[in-house]
């Protein structure tokens, strides 16, 4: 046995497993685990000890470089995805815009070269559909069998991305026949924009009244509304961010049935509340982004929903603009403030910090929901969520007490605040590895743009 790379005396950590053993890697692959593993012809020594070594991250809902209320998100596919790999995600699925009139093909071939020779990680993408009045239909299928079995249809934003419902019914039999699956944005666009339309009309016009304008009962019917169509469709549904409680219980409802129907949450709905909205001045804007921050009780009750599998997954909605010069389009009206947030630097020590060292679940199920699930649920399980010979090797080696303070003085993502500024966090990524390279080590950057793959993935797994 010879190995590339040897991790030795770590904790060996998967979804289903916790055992003291070694890694061996060859080729870009794990070729062995277990205890003592041979060093002796290892091209390379990491030592593991008192450090877990987990499957790499998958985070699968990021928006990179892409045009978005006027502008563009501020990461690209080269620093959004040093981020990544500075956090421990070692792939991410990343959102191919089809515009109204335009071909679905077309969106795929444009996000490919936004990430060609940039990405350091692999990258996968879905396909947000605004138009189904041609081919697209058909198109779908075509996709489903080149890789790209998932699809980002809107409830929200009228005018932009929302489709009626006969659209997403039509979408959703589509997906059926071929394997493929919905991701659903589930709030009522239509309620949202008159109760919108009403509070500038009133003269609301700071960026609370983003969060103010878009009610927990939007998101709520939007999600039960997407369920049913699923239902009638005979397709599965992931519902993207998550946010409130009453939408975890519509989620719940159709599991308890024995449905297909998914749900994420994201960082910022288990660690930010609307009091954040509340900072002074324009503070507010850094928390623009829908569905928009709730009450601080639904946040216990998103940690919740993850510990008992009525959450499946946690991602980041990666969606960064600058505070200065993107997020001030918006200074003298909420609506023109364009929505998202950066995240994708910290889900796992965020989600590791609240799960593990908050006692809410176990290591095995943090590995899951941020790497096995995904893995599972996006077709990409076992090339990628878990350690396992025959794996590809992206792993990452996490001192589960090291403490960080998060910071925009600090952090990687190209956006000049973070929605964590000041947030302590226990756990936190030391050494990452990309099909085999080390990427980040020693608090460098040491992979180089253009080395992450596409990755054609298999339709989704049943969970
Ligand atoms: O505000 C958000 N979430 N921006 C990104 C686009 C989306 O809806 O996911
Ligand atoms: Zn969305
Ligand atoms: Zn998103």
């Amino acid at each position: 046995m010879r190995f590339d790379t040897l991790i030795r005396n770590g904790m060996i950590v998967t979804a289903t497993d916790t055992y003291a053993g070694d890694v061996g890697i060859h080729n870009g692959k794990i070729t062995a685990t277990g205890a003592g593993l041979p060093a002796e012809n290892a091209g390379r020594v990491i030592e593991a000890r008192g450090r877990y070594v987990m499957p790499g991250g998958i985070d699968v809902h990021t928006h990179l470089d892409m045009p978005f209320g006027g502008t563009t998100s501020s990461d690209d596919f080269e620093t959004g995805t040093v981020a990544a790999a500075f956090g421990g995600t070692t792939t991410l699925i990343d959102f191919a815009i089809q515009y109204k009139g335009q071909t679905l093909r077309h969106a795929f071939d444009t996000w490919m070269k936004k990430a060609d020779g940039k990405a350091t990680i692999d990258y996968a993408f879905h396909c947000i559909i605004t138009d189904i009045s041609g081919a697209q239909l058909q198109e779908m299928k075509s996709l489903v069998g080149e890789g790209v079995p998932t699809f980002k249809l809107f409830m929200a934003y009228p005018g932009v991305f929302m489709l009626d419902d006969a659209s997403i019914f039509k979408a959703m039999g589509s997906a059926a026949d071929s394997g493929g699956m919905i991701c659903m944005h589930a709030e009522n666009g239509g309620a949202i924009d008159v109760i919108v339309q009403r509070a500038l009309a009133e003269g609301k016009r700071a960026p609370k009244y983003h969060a103010l304008t878009r009610p927990t009962t939007a998101e709520a019917e939007a999600t039960s509304r997407a369920i049913a169509l699923a239902e009638m469709a005979g397709a599965p549904v992931y519902i993207v961010h998550l946010s409130c409680n009453e939408a975890l219980e519509k989620v719940r409802e159709a599991r308890d049935r024995g449905l297909r129907a998914y749900a994420e949450t994201c960082p910022q709905y288990l660690y930010l509340s609307l009091d954040d909205m509340n900072g002074p001045g324009f503070d507010g804007a850094k928390y623009v982004f829908t569905p928009p921050l709730r009450e601080k009780w639904h946040q216990e009750k998103l940690w919740q929903g993850l510990a008992k599998d009525d959450l499946q997954v946690v991602s980041t909605d990666h969606c960064p603009f600058c505070f200065k010069e993107q997020k001030e389009m918006g200074k003298d009206d909420f609506t023109k403030i364009p929505n998202g947030g950066p995240g994708i630097e910290h889900r796992l020590s965020l989600v590791f910090n609240g799960g593990v060292h908050g006692k809410r679940f176990s290591l095995n199920r943090f590995v899951q929901l941020v790497s096995t699930a995904p893995a599972k649920l996006f077709g990409l399980y076992p090339r990628k969520g878990t350690v396992a010979a025959g794996s590809d090797a992206d792993l990452v080696i996490f001192d589960p007490d090291e403490e960080q303070t998060i910071s925009a003085k600090t952090h990687h993502m190209r956006v000049d605040y973070s929605m964590f500024e000041g947030t302590r966090v226990k756990g936190v990524p030391k050494v990452v590895l990309s099909r085999g390279r080390v990427v980040v080590e020693n608090g460098k950057f040491m992979g180089k743009p253009g080395s992450g793959e596409f990755l054609r993935r298999q339709n989704p797994a049943r969970i």
